[in-house]
């Protein structure tokens, strides 16, 4: 089932969003999140500190698993999601960011072996409870780009042309883009229990029509949500 919220601005957005994640994790303190980069979710991640600090919410036993991760970047690279999941979550909130935080490692010497390392982990905490999902130009979710067909596993993917424009804005010069990335695959995203796919602007209008209410096709990865049984988006045009 599929839950469609069109609120008027960024900042219902983030809060509606917030607002989700902290009831999943006030009926399920040793909750699974699945967490996402990219600059949608930052304004959710600004209110759960908030809501942290107003003491609304205990991050102590939650475990988080990020969707991607830019190959040859590691953690201390300012580019990389782990050191963006750090500086706008972790850092601020009581998680065990040692222990209980996962991002794919982009510098693993084999990206394909990281990928089913990262598969076997998150099945043994019994998947992910809520998977929160942004959505690139292209419909990409996590780094799936569009493709002949879907992806299960967590495995290296290069990126599109479009995305690395995209995401060049993050970057110096649009040549420091790296190329090549690891994203968790369709197999734990759909297996997540909820799913909250956020988008913002209008530019994201079109690709969010198409991949909600156009042909289920791996040329528009984010198609793929129409088959999954509890899914909420929340989208603001501004
Ligand atoms: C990157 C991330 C995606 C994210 C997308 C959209 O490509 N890998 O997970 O959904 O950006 O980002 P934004 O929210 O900035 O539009």
């Amino acid at each position: 089932m599929l839950t469609y919220l069109q609120v008027a601005t960024y900042e219902e957005l983030s809060r509606k969003g917030a607002d989700i994640i902290r009831e999943v994790i006030t009926s399920k303190p040793q909750c699974v999140l699945g967490l996402a980069t990219g600059s949608t979710p930052i304004g959710i991640y600004d209110n759960l500190i908030s809501d942290y600090q107003a003491g609304k919410v205990d991050f102590s036993s939650v475990v988080t698993f990020n969707l991607d991760e830019y190959a040859g970047l590691d953690g201390e690279n300012e580019q990389s999601y782990r050191y963006f999941m750090d500086h706008h979550l972790f850092n601020h909130v009581n998680i065990n960011k040692e222990q209980n935080t996962n991002v794919p490692d982009g510098m693993a010497f084999d990206l394909m072996v990281e990928g089913i390392c990262y598969d076997t982990l998150i099945e043994s905490f019994g998947g992910i409870d809520l998977q929160l999902l942004g959505i690139g130009l292209d419909g990409h979710i996590g780094f799936n780009e569009p493709d002949d067909c879907f992806t299960k596993e967590t495995h290296p993917v290069t990126l599109d042309e479009s995305t690395i424009e995209a995401n060049a804005r993050f970057f110096e010069r649009k040549e420091d883009v790296p190329t090549k990335a690891i994203t968790m695959g369709m197999g734990s995203i759909m297996a997540a229990k909820q799913i909250l796919l956020v988008a913002n602007g209008e530019k994201k209008k079109a690709i969010l029509e198409k991949a909600l209410n156009g042909p289920i096709t791996p040329r528009v990865p984010a198609s793929i949500l129409q088959l999954h049984p509890n899914v909420t988006v929340i989208y603001s045009e501004v």
